[in-house]
């Protein structure tokens, strides 16, 4: 015989009942359904008896069992087990077992007078209620306030009320030992809603239980305490809409502006809607504001009501779709691995018990139940905490005096807790705990009866609603003495322990308490320790509170006073303490918490620095942020403009420059600028000098120090990002870090300072820390960004730039330049498996040039990587493009505004050469569908975690995969074009020494290009994109390029002894050198000596020049020291070549005022060619080596030592 389900309907003998475990075998509660009235019930000592024996014949976790009266014995037996015989029980084994489980908690429904032993009744008592009217039944009993009423009821009839209204039998109850019983029962029995009704909130049965499993996966200790940056975000704009509001009306409606936050956190924490999408967010708002306030409405009302077509339930149905509608938008964005948020999370999250995961129908009911379950409670609780706060000053004071001890705050700089000094601040847990005491969110709760059901062996209910109000069983003051009293002490645990177990039931209990308990109140501590650092809450004496007759939502709200501190709480720091920073950025109190982060280190500000801050916050609503840049090859510039794309995305008004133009608009007129600019600049150095387009700033900011104008820079609030090649080692970063010293002694703040980047080593890797650093700084400590999440904040920016097709031109001029090339030839033997090419080239008639001189050189990509590009691109080299700006950001300076063949920006302007960024890789991930096979693995790479930088170095960087090898990859995919191009790398111009003087022909020049060929550890053959496009020219061709003056300068002084150190295609500018020596000699007569030390592997192969140079020597214009590596059995270098002649060396450095002159390349032979040099000063002038060291710094800066060198 299988459980009745509808046992009125049914007059059976069996007895259908229900019973409960605790894992522990322990019977929990006395809850008998009976089929009906009429039945005769096995006494209630004997049910426990019988849920006992089967509990103890291994029943665990099965709760249905029949109950069959046979002939005074009693059989039990599971729903699919076996029977189990019990007898009537004695009044003494009724007794004992019963003083047994009065001890136990888990047994409190046995209530005072069975507990007595008294005789078994047989009559059960229904719940007693007001008598029914004509067809409203209870209506005019519980109107207008239905918990009001519950409570005139409760006093009159007893802890259990009957009522009917709108056709439905409830009962009403809020006494603990009663809901001890009712709220271990699982079901709800709602009527089906419109919306949600397979949310976890509302559903029943296995469907509940589904959910339930899969939802606890979601919200794990480990689950908030990742959202924890995100709460202190969202905590600073509260402060910042708290202060908009009192500076606007000189009051905050606090339930309100608590709730418009919380809306925040939904659409960022729950629904992960990406900052740019501010209209779906709009959307999202309204609709889910609208239904959640209906949907309370509706509850109330008859279903047939709720068919009619009025207005209203149009417009319910309709706002439905949307909603629906908005919810799949919000849901179809990629599902990527960084995403954290609730929706990402249920996704993702799998039933332990089947494997089963959501559809995604089912994630919708479910977060639009949660986030209606999580919404308003959390902003109540918050804006009654504040309340409470206020209205009792010891609880204030004892409040902030634990935030002051925990977060070591200091007067200075807004501290937000970490996840450990959230769990030290336990009288604020107390505090919270009183508040949500006094004034529960939840003021109620329900659970429904499916059949006729006995509780505490004393009340028959029929199947119904059963409403409990959290809210007066908080207030009874049988359990909580003086409960209108504010007491966070009643929650201390020596208090805790004497509680009854549902008097205290703010998040409900048993099987269904809330999931989001420590979600609300992790975010509500954090508000509360951003909150009282800055304002001293009061109640507002002008506008009083109300409660109106709907407690839940006072009709008056709380309207607050929000003093603004004038100084932050705490205790400034004593003279010699160590500073902190305004504010540790979320992102890097992630690094403490998770090593993998610690890739992002911010550094430390000063206090004046930090008091400076504060105004900057008012200044940058209006003002502008500039971002500057100092820039030869345009490394640094395209820094600046990818800054300036992601300021775009997120709404920041910016403008971009480079320093000189700054200097043009700002500082040139000399006049005082009097708006505060805050500043960025991001610059290199070129041999130790500013780029050629930060000069005129050098030379303002020199002027101005020589003329002690102390505060011509005070309107700058700056910070500079360096970018440098450490191969440059005495002159490494010299630019940037001169800016920073030189503009605060010119009154300027320095507002931050970020971690230099290396060419050499880290140069990405930092830029994109700074961005990080940067966009947490203006959402954060600036509080700038509200509505902006985590995810959008550490995004690299994406491209602005969309391309359409469009006819092109007939005729196509694509012509290269003005230097005409004049000869192309090999310079190395055949033998020797690579290649060194020579090649000349007239120069235009206007341009001139110096021996030692660079050339840079706009080269192009190689056509057959080219034409690989554009197939995974799908679109012929030929198709004619117009490209269009989708922000306010112009078209970037690459671009032609006019059509522009695809085949000549994939040519001439973009790097598809060189190792793929890993902004470029974001990109293309996220042009992937979700299911793409190399969606996560691309993934891997572009995440901000050390393991995601050490997989980018180790597959990527290592093995050479540039965008062409990685699109080939993806033959299924066609990423459009706007979104790749628009973040790829500008093709660099390539800088090459020039290897005659002008003294020969000055209208010609030569260079000497060492072609870079290789096999990738992936078997690809790359090929360097300016040395092999210069191999490959024609006699004939022409190409672009420009003059760059260098400090290789041949001594003015034409009897100055050199020595020229150099290997490879370094002999390039020695041999300009040699042309103009050749030409002084024939003007002079004499000439000074010089030493070559030139490096090659070997006499036969790559001796280059050979003949020429064996010529001058024999001259007498040079004394040749060759060092060929490979031709002897040891390795033989140039520094071994200086050794052996370290006394003609040091002479000629130190007696004879020489000069020392290096070129080539950077990462071997250059270093040591500098310790060799170090070596020798510290010999032969008697030094320590770091004297000696301090001495070959003098002669760099002297120039008497020049280095032209690269790596
Ligand atoms: C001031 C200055 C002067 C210069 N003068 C000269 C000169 O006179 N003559 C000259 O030849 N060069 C000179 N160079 C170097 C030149 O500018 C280029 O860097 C060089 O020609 C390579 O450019 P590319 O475009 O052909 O190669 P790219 O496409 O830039 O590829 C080169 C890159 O490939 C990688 N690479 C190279 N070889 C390998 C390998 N075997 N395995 C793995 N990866 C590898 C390295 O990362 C290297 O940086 C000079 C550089 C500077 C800064
Ligand atoms: C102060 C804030 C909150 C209070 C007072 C509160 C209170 C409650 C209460 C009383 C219940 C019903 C328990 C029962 O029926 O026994 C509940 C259920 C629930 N709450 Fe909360 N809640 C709060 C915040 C949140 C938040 C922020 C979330 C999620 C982000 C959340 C998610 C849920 C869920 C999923 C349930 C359903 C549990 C179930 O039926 O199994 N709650 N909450
Ligand atoms: C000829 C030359 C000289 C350089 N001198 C320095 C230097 O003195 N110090 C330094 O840190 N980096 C030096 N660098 C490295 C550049 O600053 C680096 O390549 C940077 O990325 C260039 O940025 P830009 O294109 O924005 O100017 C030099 C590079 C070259 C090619």
């Amino acid at each position: 015989m299988g459980a009745t389900k509808n046992p009125l309907s049914q007059n059976k003998q069996s007895l259908v009942t229900r019973a409960k475990f605790l894992k522990a075998f322990l019977v929990r509660i006395s809850f008998v359904r009976i089929s009906s009235t009429t039945d005769r019930l096995p006494s209630p000592p004997l049910r426990l008896l019988l849920v006992r024996s089967i509990a103890n014949n291994g029943a665990e976790g099965l709760d249905t069992i029949r109950a069959e009266n046979i002939g005074g014995r009693y059989s039990a037996s599971l729903s699919d087990g076996p029977s189990i015989i019990v007898k009537e029980p004695s009044e003494t084994e009724i007794c004992s077992y019963r003083g047994q489980t009065s001890s136990r908690p888990d047994t409190r429904v046995v209530n005072e007078r069975s507990r007595s032993c008294p005789v078994a009744r047989s009559t059960l008592k229904k719940p007693p209620g007001p008598p029914y009217s004509l067809f409203v039944h209870n209506l005019p009993d519980i109107l207008p306030d239905f918990w009001a009423a519950s409570r005139r009821l409760q006093k009159q009839y007893g802890p259990l009320v009957r009522l009917k209204f709108l056709g439905r039998k409830v009962y009403l109850l809020s006494d603990p030992e009663l809901l001890s019983i009712i709220l271990q029962e699982k079901d709800k029995r709602l009527p089906k809603q419109e919306l949600g009704s397979e949310g976890i909130f509302l559903a029943d049965g296995d469907s509940w239980a589904f959910s339930r499993r899969v939802l606890q996966t979601v919200f794990t200790g480990k689950a908030v305490s990742n959202f924890i940056p995100a709460f202190h975000r969202l905590g600073l704009e509260f402060l910042n809409e708290i202060e908009k509001e009192y500076k606007e009306n000189r009051v905050v409606k606090l339930i309100r502006l608590s709730e418009k936050c919380m809306m925040e956190v939904i659409c960022e924490i729950g629904l992960g809607i990406p900052s740019g999408l501010t209209e779906l967010k709009r959307e999202f708002k309204e609709t889910f504001e609208w239904l959640s306030e209906e949907g309370i409405k509706r509850q109330t009302q008859l279903p047939l009501f709720k068919k009619i077509p009025t207005a209203r339930n149009v417009k319910y149905a309709k706002m439905l779709e949307i909603m629906d509608r908005i919810l799949g938008e919000i849901m179809s964005q990629p599902l990527t691995d960084d995403r954290t948020d609730l929706i990402a999370l249920m996704a993702r999250a799998i039933d332990p018990e089947t494997g089963r995961k959501l559809t995604s129908r089912e994630v919708k009911d479910q977060i639009f139940t949660i986030l209606v379950a999580g919404h308003k409670t959390s902003a109540l609780l918050l804006a009654w905490a504040i309340f409470e706060i206020s209205q009792n000053p010891h609880v204030e004071k004892r409040i902030k005096a634990e935030m002051k001890k925990v977060l070591n705050l200091d007067g200075i700089s807004m501290k937000a807790p970490d996840y450990h000094q959230l769990k030290e601040l336990q009288y604020m847990d107390l505090v919270i705990k009183e508040v949500l005491r006094l004034h529960p969110p939840a003021q109620s709760g329900f659970r429904g009866l499916h059949e006729t059901t006995v509780i505490n062996d004393e009340w028959i209910l029929d199947p119904c609603n059963i409403f409990y109000s959290v809210y007066d069983t908080h207030r009874n003051s049988k359990y909580w003495p003086e409960p209108e009293v504010f007491d966070p002490d009643r929650f201390l645990p020596e208090n805790v322990a004497k509680h009854h177990p549902t008097q205290y039931i703010p998040f409900g209990g048993y099987s269904r308490t809330c999931l989001g308990n420590v979600f609300a109140i992790t975010e509500v501590k954090i508000d509360l320790c951003l909150l009282y650092q800055k304002f001293d809450p009061r109640v507002s004496a002008t506008h009083p509170i109300v409660e109106g007759n709907d407690m839940l939502f006072p009709p008056t709200d709380i309207p607050m006073n929000f003093t603004k501190r004038k100084q932050l709480l705490g205790q400034p720091r004593k003279e010699g303490e160590p500073d902190t920073p305004l504010m540790s950025s979320p992102f890097i109190s992630i690094d403490k918490e998770e090593t993998e982060e610690k890739v992002y280190t911010n550094k430390r500000r000063t206090v004046s620095q930090t008091a400076r801050l504060m105004g900057m916050k008012e200044e940058m609503k209006t003002g502008m942020f500039h971002i500057l840049y100092g820039s030869n090859t345009g490394t640094s510039k395209e820094f600046a403009y990818s800054t300036a794309r992601k300021a775009s995305e997120l709404n920041i008004q910016y403008s971009v420059s480079s320093l000189d133009e700054y200097y043009d608009k700002y500082l040139a007129s000399g006049q005082e600028v009097e708006d505060s600019h805050m500043m960025l600049i991001i610059t290199s150095t070129w041999n130790g000098h500013p780029p050629d387009n930060a000069k005129k700033f050098k030379n303002w900011m020199m002027d101005c120090q020589k003329a002690g104008k102390r505060d011509a820079a005070k309107h700058m609030n700056f910070s500079v990002f360096g970018v440098g090649n450490s191969q440059w080692n005495i002159t490494y970063l010299a630019f940037p870090k001169l800016v920073e010293d030189m503009l605060p002694s010119l009154g300027a703040t320095q507002l931050s300072s970020y971690e230099p980047g290396d060419e050499d080593l880290d140069l990405q890797t930092k830029f994109e820390a700074l961005q990080d650093i940067l966009w947490y700084f203006f959402a954060i400590e600036l509080g700038l960004l509200p509505g902006v999440d985590h995810k959008t904040l550490v995004k690299p920016a994406r491209s602005h730039l969309d391309f359409i097709v469009v006819e092109g031109p007939k005729e196509q001029n694509e012509e290269g330049g003005q230097y005409a090339i004049t000869e192309v030839r090999e310079l190395q033997t055949e033998g020797s498996g690579r290649s060194t090419v020579h090649v000349e080239m007239a120069l235009p008639a206007d341009v001139k040039y110096e021996a030692g001189d660079h050339l840079e050189i706009t080269a192009w990509n190689h056509p057959h990587l080219v034409d690989q590009m554009c197939k995974s691109l799908g679109y012929d080299s030929n198709t004619w493009l117009k490209a269009v700006s989708k922000s306010n950001l112009p078209i970037p300076s690459w671009c032609p505004l006019g059509p522009v063949r695809l085949g000549q920006i994939l040519s001439r302007e973009l790097d598809i050469n060189g190792v793929i960024t890993r902004p470029v890789i974001q990109a293309i991930t996220e042009a992937l569908s979700d299911q793409h096979p190399y969606k996560a693995k691309l993934q891997r790479y572009g995440g901000k975690t050390q393991e995601a930088l050490e997989a980018y170095e180790k597959e990527i960087v290592k093995n050479g995969i540039n965008v062409v090898e990685l699109l080939s990859q993806l033959p299924d995919v066609k990423i459009p074009l706007g979104v790749l191009l628009g973040v790829l790398p500008t093709l660099k111009k390539r800088s090459y020494s020039i290897s005659s003087s002008p003294k020969r022909d000055g209208s010609k020049l030569t260079l000497s290009v060492g072609q870079v060929f290789f096999t990738t550890a992936t078997g690809r053959e790359h090929s360097g994109v300016a040395s092999v496009y210069l191999g490959r020219l024609q006699v004939g061709s022409k190409i672009e390029c420009h003059v760059v003056t260098s400090p290789m300068r041949y001594p003015a002084d034409h009897m100055t002894p050199v020595i020229c150190v150099c290997n490879g295609t370094g002999l390039a500018p020695f041999r300009g050198f040699l042309q103009e020596r050749e030409h002084i000699q024939q003007q002079h007569g004499t000439i000074g000596q010089l030493h070559l030390f030139f490096g090659c592997r070997s006499r036969k192969e790559d001796f280059i020049y050979a003949e020429e140079l064996l010529d001058y020597e024999a001259r007498g214009l040079v004394k040749l020291h060759v060092a060929f590596s490979r031709d002897q059995g040891e390795k033989v270098y140039v520094q071994n070549k200086m050794r052996q002649e370290e006394e003609l060396i040091a002479d000629i450095l130190m007696k004879q005022n020489g000069r020392f002159y290096v070129c080539g390349d950077a990462r071997t032979m250059a270093k040591d060619v500098q310790e060799e040099l170090r070596r020798m000063i510290a010999k032969f002038s008697g030094s320590t080596a770091e004297e000696a060291k301090t001495k070959f710094v003098e002669m760099v800066q002297e120039e008497r030592v020049v280095l032209d060198v690269w790596g």
